[in-house]
């Protein structure tokens, strides 16, 4: 199947070329999703089957002085994605976050309403969802992933979430591509069980120390985990 890869130069799209041998990834100077006209070069171009649109204005933090460019990549990008999946009739795996919940109560479920959201980044997020939503061919993956190392001398021991590695979860996520035609739900939550962020770097960094989320100004969650059960039932399927 011929895969037209957004945001192939990412954490996630490095690791999904790896794994995706022939996965079509053009940079952002050949692909821009905020021009429609780049979008529509490209697929009459590669012609794909599947659009995975990765891309995305992902610094959460900057996204709050820089609302106008978070949102023309993280909305209008995706409305581009969108408007030109239905023109040609190509389906689309878009990838979405846990961030699209509030974060409080953890285990979100697919179907769980989503919101309110605690920051620009999200918001653009759950607009981008909700565009995606008005396609008939579409799977969202709402995923969490960290580089492969864990970057900080500290970390929370009082924040809940189910992400992990970017190495153990683009897998996961190539395994739901590879399957795409196989997956007969709209909406999966790919990530793995829930632990504290300080449990998770202490797997990779071994003198991480512990701290409080409440040291910090941000608004983050308490727990933010992801219900994976419908997407492990569908890995059991798969294999
Ligand atoms: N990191 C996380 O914890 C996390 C969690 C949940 C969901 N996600 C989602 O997973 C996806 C990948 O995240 P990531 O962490 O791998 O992102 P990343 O490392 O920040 O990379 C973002 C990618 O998007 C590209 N991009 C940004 N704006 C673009 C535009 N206007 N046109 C074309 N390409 C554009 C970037 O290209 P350049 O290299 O040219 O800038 C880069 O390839 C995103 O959709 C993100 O929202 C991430």
């Amino acid at each position: 199947m011929t895969m037209l890869l957004t945001g192939g130069s990412g954490r996630l799209g490095l690791e999904l070329q790896k794994l995706l041998k022939g996965i079509i990834a053009p940079e952002r100077e050949e692909l821009d999703v905020r021009s429609e006209i780049s979008i529509k070069n490209n697929i009459l171009l590669y012609k794909p089957e599947l659009i995975v649109h990765a891309a995305a204005y992902t610094d959460v933090a900057s996204a709050e002085t820089n609302k106008e460019d978070c949102w023309q990549s993280n909305v209008v990008g995706t409305r581009n994605i969108v408007l030109a999946a239905q023109k040609y009739k190509i389906p689309l795996l878009y990838i979405s976050t846990d961030y699209v919940f509030y974060g409080d109560i953890g285990n979100y479920k697919e179907d769980d309403p989503l919101g309110p959201v605690r920051n620009y980044y999200s918001l653009s997020k759950l607009v981008a969802e909700e565009i995606v939503k008005t396609l008939d061919d579409y799977l969202i993956i709402r995923t969490s992933f960290r580089p492969s190392e864990w970057a900080y001398p500290k970390a929370f021991y009082d924040l809940y979430t189910s992400q992990d590695y970017v190495d153990i979860i683009a897998p996961e996520i190539a395994l739901a591509i590879k399957n795409y035609d196989k997956i007969a739900h709209k909406i999966i939550h790919i990530a793995k069980e829930r632990k504290s962020a300080y449990e998770l770097a202490k797997r990779r960094r071994k003198d991480v120390l512990r701290a409080s989320k409440t040291e910090l100004e941000l608004d983050l969650p308490e727990d933010i985990s992801l219900n994976i059960d419908r997407w492990e039932r569908i890995k059991g399927e798969l294999k």
